[in-house]
């Protein structure tokens, strides 16, 4: 095994003592890069998510150019349902649809148990080709989607604005919706283990939709099956990370999923929530993704205040509190992870 160069990200989700507070951007490999953006002219999404050379690639592009300390790999949280035996289709600017979607038990039953080493072996082989490519640079992270989240996808179809379908599914069908939920548990489990098995050095389940819930729904629905995929992930010392986006009224709960890191959107203050919960996780995060489009100058002022807020302790990692936006300058990522590289020195004084 390479022995990393840059390990800061790895104590920081261990809470260890760091030199500086460790960056990584979520969808930092992506469209604001022209880099990426002249790969994807050649091949649509999903071959690329399907073509390993190229998945490294452009996993690489924002260790090159931004200066992250963490990679994560280059796919989608939809290859599970994809896997899973749903069809699945990337729609020019209008996002993921998923043919036929799921509306009872026997679509539940209809869909099929995955090997990760079989079905997703392409997201395995990217994993071993990336690292083998990072040589030890920085960690690579893996990733999936929760449980809910990606039931979300499945019972709407696609993205949806008023979500009536996967209402309509966990209040009129609880028992399939449990069904379906525990099937894609195992199938999220089985593939981080399988992604950390391939060289994952970390993991993050994104609950991007968490926060539709109502707080006794989030429990029911959504955090039940997060702490059903951490328990069953086989790992050694790979830090689990979950992020739960709106999900302001179970941080205690959250804190004590299993999980290493509690990834915070922007609407929180890392501060409070640090001693709301204590020390027992590693928080990550959370500056408005939106600041990006600010001048250096802004830039810097709002990055200070995440540093501030979360105060002279170990445990954070730097991060925005969303992905990061399309449209965003790529300079302006580059000055981000610059100016936290800088300015958290002060914070990890010993
Ligand atoms: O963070 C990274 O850089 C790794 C790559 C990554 C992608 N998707 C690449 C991608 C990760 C971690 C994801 C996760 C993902 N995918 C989530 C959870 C994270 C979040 O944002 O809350 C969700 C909900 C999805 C589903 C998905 N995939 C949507 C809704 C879309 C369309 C959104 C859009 O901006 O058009 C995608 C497509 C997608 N996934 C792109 C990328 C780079 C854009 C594809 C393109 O090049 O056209």
């Amino acid at each position: 095994m390479t022995k990393l160069k840059n390990d800061l990200f790895l104590r920081a989700c261990k809470g260890k003592s760091v030199e500086y507070t460790p960056t990584w951007i979520m969808r930092q490999a992506g469209r604001y890069l022209p880099e990426y953006r002249a790969i994807r002219k050649k091949a649509d999404f999903i071959t690329m998510c399907k073509t390993p050379e190229l998945a490294a690639e452009v996993t690489i592009q924002p260790v090159d150019l931004i200066g992250v300390d963490a990679a994560i790999i280059f796919s989608d949280i939809l290859v599970i349902p994809e896997a899973m035996g749903m069809r699945l289709e990337m729609i020019e600017s209008k996002g993921p649809k998923l043919y036929n979607p799921i509306r009872s038990m026997d679509d539940v039953n209809k869909l099929k148990e995955i090997d990760p080493t079989k079905d997703l072996k392409y997201v395995l082989d990217a994993v071993s080709l990336t690292k083998r490519e990072l040589n030890g640079r920085v960690p690579l992270i893996g990733f999936a989607g929760s449980p809910w989240t990606l039931m979300t996808y499945m019972v709407e179809g696609g993205g949806s604005k008023s979500f009536s379908e996967i209402k309509k599914f966990i209040y009129n069908k609880p028992k399939a919706a449990h069904m379906l939920l525990d099937k894609i548990a195992d199938s999220v489990a089985d593939y981080l283990s399988a992604k950390i098995e391939a060289g994952a050095n970390a993991v993050q389940i994104f609950d991007t939709w968490g926060g539709l819930l109502s707080p006794a729904d989030f429990e029911e629905f959504s955090l039940a099956y997060i702490q059903k995929v951490i328990s069953q992930i086989k790992r050694k010392d790979e830090p689990v990370i979950v992020f739960a986006k709106g999900v302001h009224y179970k941080l205690n709960k959250l804190a004590n999923c299993g999980a290493d890191v509690i990834g915070l959107d922007w609407t929180m203050e890392l501060g409070k929530v640090r001693s709301k919960i204590g020390n027992k996780v590693a928080l990550q995060g959370n500056l408005d993704p939106t600041v990006l489009y600010g001048d250096n100058d802004k830039i810097k002022k709002e990055a200070i205040k995440v540093l501030k807020s979360f105060g002279k302790h170990n445990g954070h990692i730097f991060n925005l509190g969303h992905g990061i936006l399309p449209d965003v300058p790529p300079e302006n990522a580059k000055y981000l992870v610059d100016v936290v590289k800088e300015e958290s020195k002060k914070f990890h004084v010993k």
